[in-house]
């Protein structure tokens, strides 16, 4: 008789390297044999990588972890591992907290997870791995990547920021670079599969190399990266305001592959508040950022991240906050509402600002940055764009892809035959907020 495969459930949160670190635990599962299914009841591996960037992320996934133990009680072979930002943050308190979880994975464990596994599943003795001193951060293994065409490229880990709300810091250790000739290995490896677009992933990019004690380092592998044979489109996220240089903008302005899409998040429009945040840039030089990318690459689409409700936020600081998204005509925004960690600096702070007036707040930044999304959007209207196909939209007799500064936009299918990845020229004809209209020119 032969024996059943096992097979493996990935559930995931948090942000793009969050979606990476998932694609290498897949990889690794697939080494040793697993196969994956969509439902954790049926899974013989459940991994849950989480996110703790926010209290209502942490919210969301300990009901997910909730739903486990049921799970457990019904199976109790099941390997249940919590992995990510949050398990290295709550360590042996997440563990007393919810016993069903055999494993618990730090954030500097990824590459290790298959032995970690091996381990458990030998002499079935769970813990905690949340040494954040051990990481590598070369890598060589398989990545189950969930796009067949898009890849998530990490090159680099953690983040020696400290902005003073920001847990990431805590939870991800200090930067740490990937070697070039490692990043584009992983690079040509994908495009030998047939991947053609590419996000480089780091949380602050423009310090990329800085270990190596290299000057301009993300500048440079932004070239490297351009001269690959295969590669389509590159994007990289995300972009320091006070570490973004000339040179990157110019390696935007001149490589053919880089598209013209910039996340540069702002988090505050007042000055007073971005010292309080530990940003190191004041509105006026992020605004002479924003000119300098403008000057070099006048078609970019520029996006961001912003908080409201930083502690001590006036009613004036906030009208800054709404100055610099006027100013600039972001062509989307994150926007969130600040979410007290503990640990962090901000989290002890006084005049913390009450949930309504957060709200009020949040509600009237979206509704500005609505009108921008829209404008963007008009704007390019009459225009012929190429599209990379993502697949059917909620009708299937509609596609829907992404032009190279990540706008989304839906075409008919009529009677021709797409396959996702290939490129298609569509005439854009209707904007709305969130996306664009048109038909496929070619
Ligand atoms: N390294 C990236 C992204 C970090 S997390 C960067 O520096 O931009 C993504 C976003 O979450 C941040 O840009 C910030 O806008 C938001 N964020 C981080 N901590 C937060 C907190 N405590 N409350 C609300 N939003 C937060
Ligand atoms: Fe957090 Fe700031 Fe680091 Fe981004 S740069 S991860 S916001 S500490
Ligand atoms: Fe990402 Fe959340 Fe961790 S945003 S770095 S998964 S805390």
């Amino acid at each position: 008789m032969t024996e059943k495969t096992k097979t493996y459930c990935l559930i995931n949160y948090g942000c793009q390297m969050n979606e990476s670190d998932t694609e290498h635990y897949a990889g690794q599962l697939e080494e040793m044999g697993y196969a994956p299914v969509s439902d954790f009841h049926i899974a013989d591996v459940i991994v849950v990588n989480t996110c703790c960037v926010r209290e209502s992320a942490e919210k969301k996934i300990a009901g997910k972890i909730g739903e486990l133990k049921a799970v457990k009680t019904k199976n109790p072979d099941v390997v249940i591992c919590v992995a990510g930002c949050m398990a290295q943050k709550d360590g042996e308190k997440l563990l007393k907290k919810h016993p069903q979880v055999d494993l618990l994975l730090g954030t500097a464990y990824v590459n290790d997870f298959k032995q970690v596994l091996q381990d458990y599943l030998a002499d079935r003795k769970g813990g905690a791995y949340t040494d954040l001193t051990v990481h590598q951060s070369e890598f060589e293994g398989q990545m189950v990547r969930q796009s067949p065409f898009a890849a998530w490229i990490p090159i680099m880990y953690g983040c020696n920021n400290f902005c003073t709300y920001c847990i990431v810091p805590y939870v991800r250790g200090r930067e740490r670079s990937r070697s070039v000739e490692n990043i584009v290995a992983e690079i040509e490896a994908a495009v030998r599969e047939g991947y053609k677009e590419f996000t480089l992933l780091g949380q602050n990019v423009n310090s990329y190399g800085k270990d190596f004690g290299e000057e301009e380092a993300f500048a440079k592998l932004l070239r490297r990266v351009d001269r690959i044979p295969g590669v389509e489109r590159i994007h990289y996220m995300t972009s320091h305001p006070r570490d973004m240089s000339e040179e990157v903008v110019k390696a935007v302005a001149e490589c053919e592959h880089i598209c013209e899409n910039f996340h540069v998040p702002f988090q505050a429009g007042s000055s007073e508040i971005l010292r309080r945040m530990n940003r190191g840039y004041s509105k006026e030089k992020y605004l002479a950022l924003i000119d300098l990318i403008r000057r070099y690459v006048p078609d970019a689409a520029i996006t961001t991240d912003i908080i409201v409700g930083f502690p001590g936020e006036t009613e004036e600081d906030f009208e800054e906050t709404l100055d610099v998204v006027r100013r600039v005509g972001f062509t989307s925004a994150f926007t969130f509402i600040y979410s007290k960690r503990s640990g962090t600096p901000a989290a002890r702070m006084d005049n913390q600002v009450p949930l309504p007036v957060k709200k009020e707040r949040l509600n009237r930044l979206m509704a500005l940055q609505n009108e921008n999304s829209l404008r963007c959007h008009q704007q390019l209207v009459g225009k012929t764009v190429e599209v990379l196909a993502e697949g059917p939209s909620r009708q299937a007799d509609v596609w829907a892809g992404r032009t190279r500064t990540g706008v989304l936009v839906l075409w008919p299918v009529e009677d021709k035959k797409y396959e996702v990845g290939q490129k298609v020229k569509v005439l854009l004809d209707a904007a709305q907020t969130w996306l664009v209209k048109g038909k496929a020119v070619d």
